[in-house]
């Protein structure tokens, strides 16, 4: 058995986890997403739970089965996914992970009716979607705060910097330009980075199975709440 759910890391914890893509409509009948699958959020959420967790999944549209013992709340845009989590936050949270692939611009007027065909160019206007793991890491009573990263290039700068900007705890990062790993994958590869304040050196995980890489992020997370001072 995994050393997350043998020693049960997580025993008693209360976690929280965004997963897959948001849809943002365009009107009644089109979206704007991607092509996240929600496969590395539920795996998280069966070895959180497994590693002694109450753990709640805050779910964009997949077509995954809910983990064995994981509570799921479903969600499509993005600022849905942020009210939902806003919400659960108030039955308290110890931990929250945040690997939803998350729309980052919606459309500035959902169309009340469907779109007509017309002329040869359609110009849809788009603002910013709220930063749902940066805002509840501004919360005053946050949790410990993970984030994910998917990056085709200067993964370390730009994982660093999420790290700082979004004040996370921990962030994860993977290499989508690899066709081998990440999204749609089953397997995939990852560098930690914590918070300075740790003082925990960054991590590879080794190219493996999303269960056994959520095994090793688990671990990461443990040994980072055992350092901290507060
Ligand atoms: N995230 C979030 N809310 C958003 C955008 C991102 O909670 N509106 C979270 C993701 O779930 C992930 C982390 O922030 O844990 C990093 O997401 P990413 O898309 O890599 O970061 P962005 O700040 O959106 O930067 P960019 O897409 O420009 O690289
Ligand atoms: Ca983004």
């Amino acid at each position: 058995r995994a050393i997350a759910e043998k020693f049960g890391l997580l025993a008693g914890k209360q976690v929280m986890i965004t997963a897959g893509p948001t849809r943002e409509a365009i009107d009644p009948v089109r979206y704007i997403s991607n092509h996240s699958t929600g496969k590395m959020g539920f795996a998280l959420a069966a070895a959180c739970y497994a590693a002694g967790a109450n753990v709640t999944l805050i779910a964009g549209p997949v077509s995954l089965d809910t983990p064995n013992g994981v509570k799921r709340k479903n969600v499509s845009s993005a600022v849905q996914m942020l009210n939902e989590s806003m919400q659960m936050l108030e039955n308290g949270c110890d931990i929250f992970i945040a690997t939803a692939a998350v729309a980052d611009y919606r459309v500035a007027e959902v169309a009340e009716h469907k779109i007509k065909k017309a002329g040869d160019e359609l110009n849809v206007a788009l603002v910013k979607n709220p930063d749902i793991v940066a805002t509840i890491a501004q919360q005053e009573k946050r949790p410990f705060m993970v984030g994910f990263a998917a990056e085709t290039r200067n993964i370390e700068e730009y994982a660093a910097g999420k790290l700082v900007a979004k004040k996370l705890d921990m962030i994860a990062c993977n290499d989508v330009s690899r066709a081998d790993i990440g999204f749609a994958s089953d397997e995939n590869a990852m560098t930690v980075f914590f918070a300075e304040h740790y003082q925990l050196d960054k991590r590879d995980l080794e190219k493996a199975s999303k269960q056994e890489i959520a095994q090793q992020l688990i671990e990461a997370i443990h040994d980072a709440l055992h350092r901290d001072p507060s």
